[in-house]
């Protein structure tokens, strides 16, 4: 039996919706399982960084599809997981998302679909920590979580077509040293501007309405904090608007950015490598569509 399962890449909080916000992207892991005759497990890895993904039991794919082996008592004794992987590790781009859901939806299709892709979800926002990400990996384009006392709240607001550039510094920012980064406590104030905006970016958003974009990316609660943590990042994110960005953010924990703007993608991409050039860091771009599909399965048996 061979499941193959494709996860978009995801850009978080975009701005105010620290946490909560979350946007699916054309960008993509595939993982591929496949049971065998041959008794254990082989885990094979291709595409983006695939050098540094682990391929014995420490893969976070497969640590994902054993919880589920392991809930529900049954493991293929012989198992081939190959991940071919476009979405770069640490780059605030759902990396770890979607291999954890990678995982989650290829041991699912073994066992014969016993959870639901709500529980899915719920069982990888558990081992993530916040919705922001696997939210849109699982349904795609823009979507709102919210962790309620009884379980998850999914909102998924439609967007228009909307294209956007993502530059990655080659810079190492563990999401850990990113969050250790914000402060415990925000003030009133803080919180207002940033509830304000959340508001107004999603209806900006929906409506495409581009001239808002900018006073609703703004935020208060994690960007101040870490944008300083990489050379050049603050120049950057200023030097997109420069060349004509909608709105800007820190893409999830970063260090990658992400701006929106409804023409003119190459030049606001060059502008952003031009500053990371400067400060020594090289950079790499992509432009890309929303996913509107989120996570497929594609089951041969
Ligand atoms: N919302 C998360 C953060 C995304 O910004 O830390 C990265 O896991």
């Amino acid at each position: 039996m061979q499941a193959t399962i494709t996860i978009p890449a995801t850009s978080a909080n975009l701005g105010p919706g620290f946490d909560c916000l979350g946007l699916a992207l054309s960008l993509y892991q595939t993982v591929t399982f496949t049971t065998r005759e041959e008794a254990g497990l082989l885990i094979t890895t291709t595409g983006e960084d695939a050098h540094k993904i682990p391929t014995d039991e420490s893969n976070l794919v497969f640590e994902a599809a054993n919880r589920l082996f392991a809930r529900f008592g049954q493991r293929p004794s012989g198992l081939h997981i190959h991940q071919d992987n476009q979405i770069p590790i640490g780059s605030g781009l759902g990396s770890s998302s979607s291999a954890v859901l990678a995982g989650l939806f290829g041991a699912n299709a073994l066992l014969g679909k016993p959870l639901l892709r709500a529980q899915i979800l719920q069982e990888a926002t558990n081992l993530e920590g916040h919705p922001d990400n696997v939210a849109p990996a699982v349904y795609g384009g823009l979507i709102l979580g919210v962790q309620a006392p009884d379980g998850l709240l999914v909102e998924r607001i439609s967007v228009p077509p909307l294209r956007v550039v993502v530059v990655l510094p080659d810079f190492h920012l563990p999401t850990a040293e990113a969050r250790a980064a914000l402060p415990q406590q925000v003030s009133l104030q803080d919180a207002i501007f940033n509830a304000s905006r959340l508001g107004l970016l999603i209806r900006a958003l929906e409506t495409a309405a581009y001239d808002k974009i900018r006073a609703a990316m703004q935020d208060r609660l994690h960007q101040p904090y870490r944008l300083p943590l990489v050379p050049g990042l603050s120049a950057a994110y200023e030097a997109a608007y420069a060349a004509g960005a909608a709105g800007v953010a820190l893409s999830g924990a970063g260090p990658s950015l992400i701006a929106f703007a409804p023409a003119g993608h190459e030049v606001i991409g060059e502008a952003m490598t031009a500053v990371f050039a400067a400060h020594q860091l090289p950079s790499r771009t992509w432009i890309l569509a929303v996913d509107t599909q989120g996570s497929r399965v594609d089951i041969d048996n």
